[in-house]
């Protein structure tokens, strides 16, 4: 779909997104790029990195590529400043880099736990962290109000209530929300920096959805869904757009929902067993080609 906002929205900025290499975050890293930021992409994946890379390359947009893990402040520190190095300067930090699986909560392993929170939570913080001397525009205090930069934060709607087999999921995400809403109140006062999150339902084509709402169970859980069906990634880019250039310049420390208000209605009853095999077989797939479930291992 063409984007309604004026292609020079972001012209001049540059945008470090961490997962930007696929999904939404790609769709993000697009978006941004279609409206005149350069990319910077982290991820794990060097060939989801390098394809990232090459289809922004393809349309003009200045890009790069940097490996990296969001949980370790090493490669936090070397990819901002290879950033930094690269277009000399950063204006907007997105994080989308998460890490998900469906598992009843008796079959999740603390380390299984904790590992979702490392990715989407303390991951957040450190990259937040580590960006924040280069999204500083001015003195603490004596920033212009429009001067600082800006943060979005990729959360989730899974723990507005609670949702079947994702208390791993849904923990990590209720931490990233607090977190932004934290560092809105202390960056935005202190710097003129907004710090937002965007909260999308469950989008067609991505890793979040074939992991959780895989083609078998698809079209039971649309039943249950208020708008009966997925988002598109576009939707989230759209509004990530919104909230990274000046038509969101009075919003801070808040998290658009982008799920058609499916958020108001949950799925219900998928079957457990089922569950931890779908799991299971999506996980023992390769990352770096599309996932699907086998009709055999349900
Ligand atoms: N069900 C139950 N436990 C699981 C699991 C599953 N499907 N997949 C992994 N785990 C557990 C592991 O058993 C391990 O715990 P243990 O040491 O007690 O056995 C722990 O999680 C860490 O697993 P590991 O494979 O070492 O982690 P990783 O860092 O390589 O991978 C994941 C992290 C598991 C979150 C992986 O799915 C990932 O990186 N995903 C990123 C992409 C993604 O999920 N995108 C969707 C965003 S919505």
């Amino acid at each position: 779909m063409e984007s309604p906002f004026k292609g020079d929205i972001l012209k001049g900025k540059v945008a470090l997104l961490t997962g930007g290499g696929s999904g939404i975050g790609f769709e993000i890293s697009l978006q941004l790029g279609k409206h005149g930021a350069a990319i910077a992409i982290m991820g794990r994946r060097k060939t989801v990195l390098r394809s990232a890379v090459a289809a922004l390359h393809s349309l003009g947009i200045p890009a790069i590529g940097l490996e990296g893990d969001v949980r370790k402040r090493e490669d936090a520190v070397r990819v901002v400043e290879s950033t930094i190095n690269h277009f000399g300067k950063l204006d907007i930090l997105v994080n989308a880099a998460a890490g998900n699986f469906l598992v009843p909560a008796e079959d999740l392993s603390p380390n299984g736990f904790r590992t979702v929170i490392e990715i989407d939570s303390v991951g957040t913080f450190i990259m937040c962290h580590e960006a924040l001397k280069y999204l500083k525009k001015g003195e603490r205090g004596q920033a212009s109000s429009s001067s600082g930069g800006i943060i979005i934060n990729i959360s989730a709607t899974l723990h507005y209530t609670a949702t079947w087999y994702q208390i791993h999921v849904s923990a990590a995400k209720a931490a990233v929300d607090s977190i932004t809403r934290s560092l809105a109140l202390e960056w935005g006062t202190d710097y003129a920096i907004r710090v937002n999150g965007i909260a999308p339902g469950p989008i067609e084509d991505t890793a979040g959805v074939s992991k959780l709402a895989p083609e078998e169970i698809r079209s039971k859980a649309t039943d249950y869904m208020a708008a009966h069906k997925f988002g598109e990634k576009w939707d989230i880019a759209m509004a990530a757009l919104y909230l990274a250039s000046d038509a969101g310049k009075y919003v801070n420390g808040n998290t658009l929902i982008v799920d058609g208000g499916n958020w108001l209605s949950n799925p219900r009853d998928l079957p457990k067993e089922a569950v931890n095999q779908l799991s299971r077989a999506v996980e023992r797939k390769p990352r770096d080609s599309p996932v699907g479930i086998p009709k055999s291992r349900l």
